[in-house]
């Protein structure tokens, strides 16, 4: 399957054509031996070479401890392009000619002199590109060290000369409320709130950039926008990557700092937030900060009922040995750590929009599979005046923003089967950028570093923000460290999650709206390669069932009729005398070869806890290749490669 003829292609837009290049300045990064610069940085700003957005008048400054001359940075950063640069191919010229405007200069953040030494050195290479005096002072370093760069760049005399002066700052902006307040004390200290750029590389993404875009250009939506058309609002970003060598920063920080407090929030804030008068930085940013004003502070008692949270154990084979470790295992994470990987919560805006209006968040690492989505459900339609038909029950309309890995929006509602009787199907409307946009895979760096060049603020988080979104997350904060979680760890790796998470939406009477990807069913050998138009049909025929623990959902000797994907909780497979002889989990499938052939079930399937469940029917399946025909032998030719099952055309398609 290619790129181009997959659902949703991951690829992000082109730049717009004919944009000018950004503006003209030195870009003086500290931590230029750091993994951000090599990873994000150079690739963000070899992209921008390539498209004709970097200005002429531009060098990049590097500086760090580490100890190496200009020649040997320039060396690392062109093979670490190699690896990290994200277009379809390698232009050798246009790096060449980018290669040559990097220069280093070590430097000690402590020491004065030092930074004397690199005023100078930015004069030097500003007379020589024509670059205005412009300073764009980028912090790629871990935020204990702001404070004192700050103070050092005063002294020597960095806020002198002509031209402007901005500071980039990584994230994480504070650990809470007030290591924040301190933080940014620290900076406004000497720079000018105007000046100050607090990078979330959420905001990079086109798909983030694309809410704000989405909402406000188009006017069929937003009269819908409010407590009135919308049930309830899903934030999911969940990874399947685990925390990695990078236990070290992630154990003093969880998930609650590590994505919510920033990048959900600032998602949040998009989504929900007021009209702004115009797209200008603060006009923007005010509505922003408003909305996260309004985010009900949860006292501790509150906290125990809207908030849970997670951490990975291992994963076990089925002869229960170990293949993956937990997160208490990883490298630079203390045995015993109660730090949380996953979290779920549910946060309430209190103001006439959203009174009322739900809005559940859920991230976490070592999960079932990778996905940013937005779900945002509507109210659903009345069943009455189906009364009489096949109709039971109608699904509620959703809008998904797919942030990533897939990226585009998709409408989801019913539609007639085609027939002589009544009967509903889920469809979709969707918008792939991969379809929509040429496409080249930016970083997401890209964008800032041009805004920030263009005193566009708009992306970049101000003061006041970061401290209302710690506002929020400082009580959940307090009442965690206060009451470790006793059961850790509590879910495996490649779950959706401890099962508290869908306990907690349970209460509501609702459940996680699961995105099921392409990606998800090709992990099945069944639709291991199949067309993207085939799994697509697929997935809109896939109906949610829950079943209680204790519950059987397959008899054996039952005539299969349907195949199961496992969204969350877990069934035990059961032999002939009921004895269990193997466990299955979130992600995990089973009864797939009822889709093919009718045949007796070979064991009984029984539900272990509350299961969330996908049912594919076999007269959905067989329609899907009746209405698809061209799928119809190369499924008879999975049956028998992948399966040993020689069946006939009219048995998988009567
Ligand atoms: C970072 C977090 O801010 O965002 C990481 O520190 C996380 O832990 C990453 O993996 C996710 O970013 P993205 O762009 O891959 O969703």
């Amino acid at each position: 399957m290619t790129d181009s003829t997959r659902m949703f292609s991951s690829a992000a837009v082109e730049s717009q054509g004919g944009a000018d290049p950004s503006k003209p300045c030195i870009m003086l990064i500290f931590g230029a031996s750091g993994d951000l610069t090599k990873r994000l940085l150079v690739p963000a700003l070899y992209n921008l070479a390539c498209d004709g957005l970097l200005s002429d008048n531009f060098a990049v400054l590097g500086s760090a401890i580490t100890q190496v001359d200009t020649d040997e940075f320039r060396a690392s950063m062109s093979k670490d392009i190699k690896e990290f640069h994200t277009r379809n191919q390698f232009d050798d010229a246009v790096w060449g000619k980018l290669v040559n405007r990097f220069h280093y200069q070590a430097a000690s953040f402590d020491s004065v002199e030092d930074f004397k030494v690199l005023r100078q050195k930015v004069e030097v290479l500003d007379k020589e590109m024509g670059a205005d005096g412009n300073i764009l002072i980028y912090f790629a370093t871990a935020p204990s060290f702001f404070g004192l760069i700050c103070e050092n760049l005063s002294k020597a005399g960095f806020k002198e000369g002509k031209g402007w002066r901005r500071i980039v700052c990584e994230k994480p902006f504070g650990t809470d409320t007030e290591s924040a307040r301190v933080l940014n004390a620290a900076v406004t200290k000497h720079w000018d709130e105007s000046q100050i750029f607090r990078v979330d590389h959420y905001l990079g993404k086109e798909t983030v950039q694309n809410l704000l875009a989405f909402r406000f250009s188009n006017g069929m939506f937003e009269p819908l926008w409010n407590k009135n058309f919308i049930d309830n609002i899903q934030f999911n970003v969940c990874e399947e990557v685990d925390v990695g060598s990078r236990g070290g920063y992630y154990d003093k920080s969880g998930v609650l700092r590590d994505m919510m407090q920033n990048h959900m929030f600032q998602m949040l804030a998009y989504l929900c937030m007021e009209p702004p008068a115009s797209f200008e930085p603060d006009a923007v940013r005010n509505e922003k900060s408003k909305l996260l004003s309004s985010v009900r502070v949860y006292k501790p008692e509150d906290v125990a009922c809207n908030f849970v949270r997670g951490q990975y154990g291992s994963a076990f084979n089925d002869e229960g040995a170990m293949i993956k470790p937990g997160y208490r295992e990883a490298q630079d994470v203390d045995p015993k750590s109660t730090t949380e990987t996953f979290a779920a919560g549910k946060l309430h805006i209190d103001n006439w929009r959203w009174e009322g209006v739900p809005i559940y968040l859920r991230s976490g690492k070592a999960l079932w599979k990778r996905g940013t989505e937005i779900v945002v459900e509507f109210k659903k339609a009345p069943e009455a005046i189906f009364k009489g038909t096949a109709v039971k029950k109608l699904a509620p309309n959703r809008l998904v923003f797919h942030i990533q890995p897939y990226q585009g929006i998709e409408l989801l509602f019913q539609a007639k089967v085609p027939g002589p009787t009544m009967s509903l199907q889920k469809v979709d409307m969707h918008f792939s950028y991969g379809d929509a946009f040429k496409a080249s895979r930016y970083t997401g760096y890209e964008v800032m570093i041009y805004a920030c060049t263009n005193n566009d603020a708009t992306l970049f988080s101000r003061g006041d923000l970061v401290m209302e979104a710690w506002k929020i997350a400082q009580p959940i904060l307090d009442y965690w460290k206060k009451t470790p979680a006793p059961d850790f760890p509590n879910y495996a790796r490649g779950t959706w999650g401890p099962k508290a998470a869908n306990e907690l939406i349970a209460r509501d009477g609702r459940r996680w709206f699961e995105v099921v990807t392409p990606d998800v069913l090709e992990r099945l050998p069944l639709f291991r390669g199949a067309d993207a138009l085939l799994l697509k049909a697929i997935i809109m025929s896939l109906n949610s069932k829950a079943v209680e623990a204790g519950e059987v959902i397959i008899y054996k000797g039952d005539m299969a009729n349907e195949m199961y994907l496992i969204c969350s909780g877990e069934v035990e497979v059961l032999d002939g005398a009921g004895d269990v002889i193997k466990t299955l989990k979130d992600g995990d499938y089973f009864g797939e070869i009822g889709l093919l052939i009718s045949s007796p079930r070979t064991a009984t399937i029984r539900a272990k806890s509350l299961t969330d469940l996908y049912v594919l029917e076999k007269t959905d399946f067989s329609r899907i290749l009746r209405e698809y025909p061209q799928f119809a032998d190369s499924m008879l030719k999975v049956a028998k490669d992948r399966y040993d099952l020689t069946i006939l055309l009219d048995q998988l398609i009567g």
